[in-house]
Order: structure tokens, then C-alpha cells, then sequence
């Protein structure tokens, strides 16, 4: 049950948009619309069925469960989901035609246990080219690549894919990984194998160096309209979603008066403070407090003192603010509205954390 004062709206036409016009500048063969952590926060149907519209050919998601829900809404394009647990359900993937990413000889075996000569598992190979994060070390390689080939030589494994991940340092660093993944490509071909998909690019390699991506390129926070390097700037991105809650209390205090918790904010005059019903619970960071801008109408205020559990105070002086109006605290800066990036920037994170912070308790309203 949501209360309708705490609302994201979701812009799926912006996402088809972004897909459309990434996979153009990237001009990769093919694009996945990556829509792990339930699409970013946008929802994770919601993402998947608009990238799809957007001339994505693939979804990508990091949990198994996550690509059992896109089938279980029918989707039935190729899905990757390249997270495996000790229990994570293989079986489920393998009957839904997911494909697995397959990072290490131990997750090979448990994926080739779950599978059969009549259900072979279709798996894509995780190569760890430098970025130190998942993925099989280059001391891996051969080990895994044989014991592949040789569960593709017996039927129970189908090797779709080999991809890699960037650290995304710079661009050089990019290159340095690059270079190692291709040295994992020949290795792959040697021990006779010859997968189809070959892909290492997400959101910022995929514009910045197009020349590492291969045969597909994986979008995330890019298709959700986030820019997070300058050439994504020319690409016209268009933001998925627009956070906002509605004034519940407008009120006036003298001058001097503490705001908040910790009262860190003190009126410097005769004022008028908007209560709004978004707080750290629904993902507005509590590092934003007293810097955290907010839009009601054309204009801008910063957020008054602490970031509560569930609301904040705006210092909003002489405007005409009253109950029930919208306070958008991020959308479409194109419209004077603060964005993501801003956001993150004033809170020191990332533009990822801002919209898959986003709480339970926030009513998605798709456009
Ligand atoms: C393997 C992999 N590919 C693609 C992505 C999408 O990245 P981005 O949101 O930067 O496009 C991620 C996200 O972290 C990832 O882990």
C-alpha cells in the first residue's frame, strides 16, 4: 500500500529513446539493456520492455531470479545474468533459457551438474581482465576454457559468450584490458571453442573507446539517461525518471529558530519552512543534508538542516509554496529540475546509488 505523496515517475520512452540513440553512437551489432537491481529503480519490466523497444536484442541482469522475472512476464529475447551463488536457482535458469555467466571452474561444475544432454545450459564466460573484481583470472584461463570445451564436447554446456568488464579508470586502463581480454579470446578459440557473443562495454567504454565493444554493447545507467563521461553529452540522453513528494505542512518561523535534528540549520529570518515526505528511508541521502536541492514550481531551495528518516525541510522565504504542491528533487535538468549527477555530486556518491537507493515506500507511476 503506497501513500501517494512520495512518487517516481518512470519515462520508459525515455529509455527506448537512450537505448536507440547509444546503440547508434556505439555502433556495436547488438545492445543489451542491462536492468539488474530492478531496472536501476525504474522497475525491472518496466526497463527491460522499453530498452527492448529501443532496439535492444538482449537483457542483462546480474541475479538469476531477476531474469526469471523478465521470463515470468514473457520476455523472451536472450537474457544474461552473470551473478551465480553457491544456491543460486541454476536449474530455473537452465529451464528458462537463461543464459549463465560462468566465472570460475567451481561455478562451471555447478552449472554443468544442473544440466543434461537433453537441457544442455547455455553459459557465457566471465574473464576478469584486469578490473580484480568477478570474473576468471588470467592464471584461470586455461584451466576453465579446457574443462568448457570439453562440457561442450559431452552436450551438457552450450558456450554462447565470452565477455570482460573495465574498471573504467581512463581510457588507457580500458585499452590495458582490452588488450587482455583479446589474449582470453584467442585462448578461448584454441581450446576449440568459438562463442558468438563476444562483449566487454558497458555505459562509458561503450561511448569513450567503441572500438573495445565487440559484437554488443551492455547499457546501464546510460539508458536510464544518465551522462557519465562529456561524449555521452552528444548523445541527447533523456531522464527515466522524475523523484518528487508533495508539500504536507507549510509553516512560519521566527527568526533563529532550529531546523531539524541537531537543529544545524537556524533561520536567519521571519521564514517559511515545506515539510516533505522523502527521507534517507526512501534513498534521499543523509549526506545531502543542508545541500540537497529540491525544485517546487520554477523555483530552487536547498534542503534545511538534517535529511530524516522520512522528511525533509525546505527553507522556501516569501515564495508562494502551499500543501499539496510537488517538490521534485530530481528530473530533467533540461526543465530546471536538479538532476541525478547533481544529486550525487553534493551527496559524494555516485549516480547509480541515487537511483537504486530509491525506497520501497516510492510509489512508480509509469508515464
Ligand atoms: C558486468 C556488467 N555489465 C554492465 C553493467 C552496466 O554498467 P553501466 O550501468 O555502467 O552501463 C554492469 C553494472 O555494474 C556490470 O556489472
Amino acid at each position: 500500500m503506497y501513500e501517494s505523496m512520495r512518487e517516481a515517475r518512470i519515462f520508459p520512452s525515455a529509455i527506448s529513446h537512450n537505448v536507440a540513440a547509444l546503440h547508434r553512437a556505439a555502433g556495436s551489432e547488438e545492445a543489451m539493456v542491462v536492468v539488474k537491481a530492478d531496472g536501476y529503480g525504474h522497475g525491472i519490466v518496466t526497463a527491460a520492455r522499453a530498452g527492448l523497444d529501443g532496439g535492444a536484442s538482449w537483457c542483462g541482469t546480474a541475479d538469476i531470479s531477476e531474469a526469471l522475472t523478465l521470463r515470468d512476464a514473457g520476455i523472451t529475447v536472450p537474457i544474461l545474468a552473470w551473478l551465480v551463488g553457491p544456491d543460486s536457482p541454476v536449474d530455473a535458469a537452465i529451464a528458462a533459457d537463461v543464459d549463465v555467466g560462468v566465472s570460475s571452474v567451481e561455478q562451471l561444475n555447478q552449472v554443468v551438474s544442473a544440466a543434461s544432454v537433453r537441457k544442455p545450459a547455455t553459459i557465457q564466460l566471465k574473464i576478469d581482465s584486469g578490473m580484480g573484481r568477478g570474473g576468471a583470472t588470467e592464471a584461470e584461463w586455461g584451466h576453465l576454457f579446457a574443462e568448457a570445451a570439453s562440457a561442450s564436447n559431452s552436450g551438457h554446456v552450450r558456450v554462447r559468450g565470452i565477455f570482460t568488464h573495465f574498471a573504467q579508470t581512463s581510457a588507457d586502463s580500458d585499452k590495458t584490458q582490452a588488450t587482455a581480454f583479446e589474449t582470453a579470446i584467442d585462448g578461448v578459440r584454441r581450446a576449440g571453442l568459438e562463442p558468438e557473443v563476444i562483449h566487454s562495454s558497458s555505459s562509458t567504454p561503450s561511448i569513450r573507446t567503441p572500438e573495445f565493444a565487440h559484437s554488443l554493447v551492455r547499457l546501464g545507467v546510460s539508458a536510464y539517461g544518465v551522462a557519465m563521461v562529456p561524449e555521452h553529452r552528444s548523445v541527447g540522453l533523456q531522464p527515466a525518471m522524475r523523484l518528487a513528494g508533495q508539500v504536507i505542512q507549510v509553516k512560519r518561523l521566527p527568526a533563529g529558530h532550529g531546523v531539524g535534528y541537531d537543529h544545524t540549520y537556524t533561520t536567519t529570518t521571519d521564514t517559511v519552512t515545506a515539510v516533505i515526505p522523502l527521507g534517507y528511508a526512501d534513498g534521499i541521502p543523509r549526506l545531502a543534508s543542508s545541500v540537497g536541492p529540491v525544485s517546487i514550481g520554477a523555483q530552487r531551495f536547498t534542503i534545511a538542516g538534517r535529511v530524516s528518516m522520512d522528511q525533509v525541510s525546505v527553507d522556501v522565504g516569501d515564495a508562494h509554496v502551499q500543501r499539496g504542491d510537488w517538490a521534485v528533487f530530481f528530473g530533467d535538468p533540461g526543465n530546471g529540475e536538479p538532476s541525478v549527477s547533481e544529486w550525487a555530486e553534493l551527496a559524494s556518491t555516485i549516480p547509480y546509488e541515487i537511483l537504486t537507493g530509491v525506497g520501497s515506500r516510492v510509489r512508480r507511476v509509469t508515464q
